[in-house]
């Protein structure tokens, strides 16, 4: 049994998850695979989304891993989230249940708004500023819990809420938020929103926890940061390995991506050790820099956020 974090509902979601977002460049065939290796080395929480295009052949694997009889699915937890160009009222049942469809699923584990904007129909991944909404955070809310009480969904969520997004869902939530999804690692802590989440009893998933190390908009400089690397030989572990407990010892749970079978089960021995108070200080004290920081839905002409200090409500590096 996987070690797992006890949400809001009572659900349980295991503490290391796999982000699908990233392997659409793979051939189809490929991907599936990496989904089924991902189960066979222990996998049970994946993660995916409309918009990353993974929801087809995540769905065939665990399909295929569930026919075998490998996994349950009552063992497995699978998150997808609702783009911004559904982030309508009216459009939230249909976007869930296109979604559900695609996996193959009578019902999502977790089902999160992507990111706090509206983008107009026929948007795409790099909106124009004329197609920056803001988002009718109340009306969207109130459809994902239509979704809960019709058992499509059993918990619902956020990703990329800031302290003050989270304070303003709360005032008016009848199902509070279980999830908030955000980017963390040690260049971007979110303390500040890591101590809202736990007041208000809303759990913490940590999204690229590696720091993106091969992506554009990424960097390496975490995995290669001295101080991590340091701690990751005195611990006789890998700096991922090191970062992901950091995570985990901060309370959140942490969804890395990879392709690799050997770096998958890498990432899921995390378990049965800790940092020490030492290596959290030194941890604590690396230079702060963001990085998917949300600029894609900021303009300076048009639309709710003129800029990522705008979206992140000014708490960057709290
Ligand atoms: P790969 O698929 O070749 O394993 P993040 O989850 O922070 O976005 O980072 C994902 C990236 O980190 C992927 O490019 C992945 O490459 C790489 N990665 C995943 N696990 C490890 C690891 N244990 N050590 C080094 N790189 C890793």
């Amino acid at each position: 049994m996987a070690e797992c974090a006890v949400l809001n509902t009572g659900a349980s979601m295991p503490l290391v998850g796999l982000d699908t977002g990233s392997n659409g460049a793979l051939p189809l065939d490929q991907r599936k695979a990496v989904i089924s290796a991902a189960v066979e080395v222990g996998y049970r929480h994946f993660d995916t989304a409309k918009i990353y295009n993974s929801e087809g052949f995540l769905g065939e694997a665990l399909k295929e891993a569930m026919e075998a009889g490998l996994v349950k699915r009552e063992d497995l937890f699978v998150t997808s989230k609702l783009w911004c160009t559904d982030a309508y009222p009216d459009r939230v049942l249909p976007a869930l249940r296109n979604s559900l469809s695609a996996l193959q699923l009578d019902y999502l584990d977790l089902y999160l708004i992507h990111w706090p904007i509206r983008l107009k129909e026929g948007a795409d991944r790099r909106p124009k500023p004329d197609e920056l909404m803001a988002l009718d955070l109340q009306g969207t809310w109130r459809a994902l819990e239509a979704c809960v009480k019709q058992g499509l969904v059993r918990a619902i969520g956020v990703s990329n809420f800031s302290s003050k997004k989270i304070m303003e869902l709360l005032e008016f939530a009848e199902i509070p938020p279980a999830v908030n999804q955000v980017e963390m690692h040690p260049q971007w802590q979110q303390r500040l929103l890591r101590e809202t989440c736990k007041k208000a009893n809303v759990h913490v998933c940590a999204w690229s926890p590696l720091g993106a190390p091969l992506m554009s908009w990424g960097t390496p400089e975490i995995l290669n940061n001295p101080i991590i690397k340091d701690i990751a030989s005195k611990h006789g572990k890998s700096p991922a390995q090191v970062v992901l407990r950091w995570g985990l010892d901060n309370g959140v749970s942490v969804i890395p991506k990879s392709f690799n079978k050997k770096r998958m089960v890498e990432n899921l021995d995390v378990f049965g050790w800790h940092l020490t108070d030492e290596d959290h200080q030194r941890i604590s004290g690396i230079e702060q820099k963001k990085n998917f920081d949300g600029s894609f839905i900021c303009s300076q002409v048009s639309g709710p956020y003129k800029s990522p200090e705008d979206l992140w409500d000014g708490e960057f590096g709290l």
